[in-house]
């Protein structure tokens, strides 16, 4: 009987394929590289326990009662220093905790999307943002991506469709572990601003890098081509979330954006959630002040480092040769090419029966992309990865060799 009843949009809205694999993943002999889990033993626990406390404490009635929808303002302060760099100094009022970035990306098709509406996505990429703006009725032109992420040369063009927005992760993007080289994120702020077009960066992993230098945020490049240098009121909005360098359970993230952006956003939350959980707002912020990202990032950063080598040493030593793969610089995820006409949903197949989870490519693309599959190495130990990486290397052969 429902079915008649539900509305025109929910027709795009489907199960992630992630979330769908998790569920089996949770089968206690099963090496997952599925999930974008961080490492549990990462997690801050005795410190948490200390500020919840003394939250609890100091300022137990703000964390147990309402709140503003815009956030827990210190928090929008120590938000707004975190994102300033060199050339763009942005307001607390420039900045809205959202229940997790995943809440941004649906806030901002909430504003920006009509049916019909096309956002320019690279290929491949996240599938909950695909996720969120399906149900916004949006359409997606993908950009071709290598190993310095978004392929910039083909953007002119593609900018003909007149997006209402281009979805960009220059870090260490999910699922391919790339990073945007620094002359295409100039490139893309160029063109983008020259068009009017907007950017909505994505930046859950950029604090986590294992080599290399640094390289200005979007939000940055925009805030230093305004003419007029002054309150932030550039072209990109920018996510950011506490998920990967503290904990994804306490759901905090943040969009920063200009004031006018900002008020729309803070209109669509209302009626999501009113405001995200005070107390985990206020506890996080007692977390921040007082330095605890100065220990926790360089901490996980070797740890995941560690994953990551361990992960590509057995990468080499049990894929063959016509298999490619990234070499992320950060991150949590890895990205596998197999060779064409090879299927990642039947191999998940093969390695299921060996207890082993990855997952596919082709949900991360908006067409293709079956012979692809994305590995997350931040999750499982040093001898689960070399285990789990053999497993596969046994489920390819399986999957290669013809049934007789
Ligand atoms: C690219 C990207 N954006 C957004 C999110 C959502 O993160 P959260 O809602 O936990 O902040 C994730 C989570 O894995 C992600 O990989």
């Amino acid at each position: 009987m429902w079915q008649e009843h539900y509305a025109q949009r929910t027709q795009r809205m489907t199960n992630s394929a992630v979330r769908e694999l998790l569920k089996f993943t949770e089968q206690p002999d099963c090496i997952s590289f599925a999930g974008g889990l961080p490492a549990p033993e990462a997690f801050p626990i005795e410190s948490v326990a200390q500020a919840t406390q003394k939250v609890l404490c100091d300022k137990g009635i703000a964390a147990l009662q309402y709140g503003p929808t815009e956030g827990y303002y210190p928090l929008r302060e120590w938000i707004a220093s975190y994102v300033s760099e060199s050339g763009s100094t942005i307001t607390p009022e420039n900045v809205l905790i959202t229940t997790g970035s995943q809440q941004g990306l649906d806030l901002t098709g909430k504003i920006f999307l009509n049916p019909g509406d096309t956002v320019l996505v690279e290929s491949p990429t996240y599938l909950a943002a695909l996720q969120a703006w399906m149900a916004y009725e949006a359409d997606f032109i993908d950009i071709p991506t290598d190993c310095d992420g978004m392929q910039t040369q083909y953007l002119s063009t593609l900018l003909e469709a007149n997006p209402k927005f281009i979805y960009c992760q220059p870090n260490f993007q999910n699922p391919q572990g790339v990073t945007l080289s620094l002359s295409r994120r100039e490139e893309l702020i160029e063109l983008s601003i020259r068009k009017s077009i907007p950017l909505v960066e994505d930046d859950p992993y950029g604090a986590l890098r294992f080599e290399g230098e640094h390289l200005p945020r979007l939000l940055t490049l925009s805030h230093r081509a305004q003419s007029s240098y002054g309150q932030y009121a550039g072209n990109s909005i920018s996510l950011g979330t506490f998920s990967k360098l503290l904990m994804p359970g306490f759901r905090l993230g943040w969009i920063v954006a200009p004031m006018e952006v900002i008020n729309r956003l803070v209109q669509a939350k209302q009626s999501v959630d009113l405001h995200t959980p005070m107390l985990n707002q206020i506890v996080v912020h007692e977390l921040v002040s007082n330095g605890i990202l100065e220990w926790q990032i360089p901490r996980i950063t070797q740890l995941y480092r560690e994953r990551r080598d361990t992960m590509l040493m057995s990468l080499a030593e049990h894929f063959s040769p016509d298999i490619r793969w990234t070499e992320p610089h950060g991150g949590l995820f890895i990205w596998v090419t197999l060779p064409i006409g090879m299927d990642a949903s039947l191999l998940l197949q093969n390695a299921v029966r060996e207890h082993v989870a990855f997952v596919p490519g082709a949900p991360f693309h908006i067409m293709g992309g079956e012979n692809t599959l994305r590995l997350n190495f931040s999750n499982a130990s040093i001898p689960m990865i070399r285990d789990g990486i053999a497993r596969l290397g046994q489920a390819i052969s399986h999957l290669s060799q013809p049934v007789s």
